[in-house]
């Protein structure tokens, strides 16, 4: 039933947030896929898949939800994706080096531990392969931390923590009608937990809601000012 209302809500394109304001800086940091073999991972519906495909020589989806997968199937596919059942914080039953691009779009904070997951992407991406991960920012929490101090809390997060907590909060979803439980996590570590094994950051971007979206989502307005997502690259490191 979630499976299927945030299909419906997500689409092949998103809501205007993300056709206006995330997807496009994520297509500029991922830059060209010509040729590449990619893991969409927590690939939801399949839309960024079925995107990339095009230009991609492969791509495989995976997510930990058997219902989405079974959505993401039944889509009109190009013939070079599929889609797997794998959850992030298990070991991925894919050969070591067989990608050249990781993306995960707007997952990492529902997944509890980023440990597999990162020595996972090490062992599968090819040398010089790239990660890019566009997740909540650590700082969106902290807005409504702040809203909630003031006392005016907001309904998106009921439950509130510190930024440097490494609580699960609960944050509501699928335009209010679900409730997700959501791992708090800092800036430095989505930065660190890749910088320590083996990786280089090589972009991070935070892209500001604008006009043009407040116009189609006035309800976005009070977001102007606060960035809802961060956007990193990380390259795996020549050997
Ligand atoms: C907000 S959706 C994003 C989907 C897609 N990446 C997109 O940008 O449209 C989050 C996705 O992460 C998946 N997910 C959450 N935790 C996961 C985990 N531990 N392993 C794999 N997928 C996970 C969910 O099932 C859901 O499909």
């Amino acid at each position: 039933m979630h499976a299927s209302l945030y299909d419906e809500i997500q689409g092949e394109t998103g809501d205007a947030a993300h056709e206006l304001v995330y997807d496009p800086v994520i297509n500029e940091v991922i830059g060209s896929v010509t040729g590449r073999r990619i893991l969409d991972a927590g690939c939801g519906n399949g839309c960024w898949a079925r995107r990339l495909a095009g230009r991609a020589s492969t791509v495989i989806g995976v997510d930990a939800s058997a219902e989405l997968i079974k959505l993401a199937r039944a889509k009109v596919n190009p013939t070079n994706v599929r889609y797997e059942v794998q959850n992030l914080t298990d070991k991925l039953p894919f050969q070591d080096g067989s990608f050249d691009l990781i993306l995960s779009s707007m997952v990492l904070h529902y997944v509890p531990s980023l440990t597999t997951m990162v020595a996972e992407f090490d062992r599968l991406l090819a040398s010089e392969g790239e990660v890019v991960i566009c997740v909540q920012h650590p700082m969106y929490q902290y807005h409504h931390r702040a809203l909630a101090t003031a006392g005016k809390l907001s309904p998106v997060f009921r439950y509130t923590v510190g930024y440097f907590d490494h609580l699960p909060l609960k944050q509501v979803t699928l335009s209010g009608k679900i409730e997700v439980p959501t791992y708090n996590r800092t800036l430095e570590d989505y930065v660190q937990i890749f910088v320590n094994g083996d990786f280089v950051l090589t972009a991070l971007r935070e892209p500001q809601f604008t006009e043009e979206l407040v116009e189609v989502m006035p309800r976005y307005r009070a977001l102007m000012e606060v960035p809802r997502v961060i956007i990193l690259r990380f390259s795996k490191m020549k050997h």
